[in-house]
């Protein structure tokens, strides 16, 4: 099964799982593999590494989608039929456009933005970026300007929040404490007691900042918007969940990374996610070897010297070990997703940063499984 297979049909991709398996490049190099068979495709990444954002255009912070110059693919010789667009995401760009659109006027629109309390919100609540990502794709998917939307998630310590954030977004907006401070009226040093005012004085008098009236204004004027936003949240929530979404885990061979993956792929079965296939990145393969170190040790020895030799024939026996470990983790996660496909995609010698690296990721990504083989 190849890539191109898994989302056919589909109008959005999520790339999910844990941190530094290889989220920005398998989505770049998916992004890229579609759009070189005709379609016109906007990849959304999070942070990708500088290198490799340069290559995809975005040396300085775009929120905006650019265009792949077609020249840059005809000079490294891939082909490109269709079109590649690329954005990174700025999530508190994101978060104040959402505010622009949503401010019933200018004033209420500014005194947001310039709170401190939202400028805070912003930037620091646990899953804004997560759920920022998923507002974005949502937005472009409502404009239909797209064939395919490749989403990239953020480097996440457990690949499971990413799944939360619309819903952690909606609680926080109907949870008690913040409803405490919608309620018309009930705000005040005195609703909230002394002992709060005492402590907003002690703040104001360290920090030099009237923390006080920044919550009052924030959650007065932020109070009629919560509604829309989190009626948006769970329309973003169901974006997850649409027949035309495809959700994708991707993993390392490592045990630990492994371990992670089969909690995902339950929880998504648990909680009747579509899931639509695993890849697993960064396979140390032994292709064409058959030998053990000892064998190679005398062969090594007398090219070498018996030192080097023996070296480097450790080195090898290590890296069999690595091999038949990541082969080990990969049964496991087979047996995991049954008969769901999963691809594999080699370690390479050096890192994926530029348009080249991602054609040799497609490679195997969009190879047929006997090709790959
Ligand atoms: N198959 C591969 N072979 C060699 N290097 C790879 C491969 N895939 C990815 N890399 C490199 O591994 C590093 C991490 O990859 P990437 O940034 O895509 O991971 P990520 O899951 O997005 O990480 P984060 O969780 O930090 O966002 C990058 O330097 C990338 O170039
Ligand atoms: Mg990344």
């Amino acid at each position: 099964m190849s890539v191109a297979e898994l989302i056919e049909g589909r109008h959005v991709c999520i790339c999910a799982g844990a941190g530094g398996v290889g989220k920005t490049t398998t989505s770049a190099a998916i992004a890229m593999g579609m759009a070189s068979r005709g379609l016109k495709v906007a990849v959304l990444t999070i942070d990708p590494a500088k290198r490799l954002a340069s290559s995809l255009g975005l040396s300085e912070l775009a929120n905006e989608e650019r265009r792949i110059e077609p020249e840059l693919f005809e000079r490294h010789g891939i082909e490109m039929r269709g079109e590649l667009w690329a954005m990174m995401l700025d999530a508190k760009r994101t978060w104040d456009e959402l505010i622009e659109r949503r401010a019933p006027d200018r004033a209420t629109r500014d005194a947001i933005l310039g709170n401190r309390i939202y400028q805070q919100l912003s930037t620091a609540v646990a899953g804004t970026t997560e759920y920022m990502a998923l507002e974005r794709i949502y937005e472009l998917h409502e404009e239909r300007r797209y064939d395919l939307l490749v989403l990239d998630t953020p480097p996440t310590r457990n690949a499971l929040d990413f799944l939360d954030a619309p819903e952690r977004l909606s609680r926080f907006i109907d949870s008690r404490s913040l409803q405490l401070f919608l309620r018309p009226g009930l705000f005040g040093v005195r609703a909230l007691g002394r002992g709060t005012g005492l402590i907003f004085g002690m703040l104001k008098r360290i920090t030099g900042s009237d923390l006080l009236s920044d919550m009052s204004e924030f959650f007065g004027v932020f109070g009629d918007m919560a509604v829309g936003i989190r009626e948006r949240a769970t329309r973003v929530g169901e974006l997850m969940a649409d027949p035309r979404t495809a959700f994708l885990l991707v993993t390392s061979p490592r045990t630990d990374a492994v371990d992670e993956a089969i909690a995902f792929r339950r929880r998504l079965r648990e909680s009747r996610m579509p899931f639509d296939g695993a890849i697993v990145n960064r396979v140390h393969e032994v292709t064409g070897v058959d030998a053990s170190a000892d064998d190679v040790e005398p062969d090594l020895g007398a090219l070498l010297g018996d030192e080097l030799g023996r070296k480097v024939a450790r080195n090898f026996a290590d890296y069999l070990r690595v091999a038949e470990r990541d082969r080990e983790n990969v049964r496991r996660l087979r047996r995991e997703v049954r008969a769901e496909p999963l691809i594999e995609v080699p370690l390479f010698d050096d890192d994926v940063h530029d348009l080249e690296g991602l054609a040799r990721v497609c490679g195997f990504l969009f190879a047929e499984d006997a090709v790959r083989a």
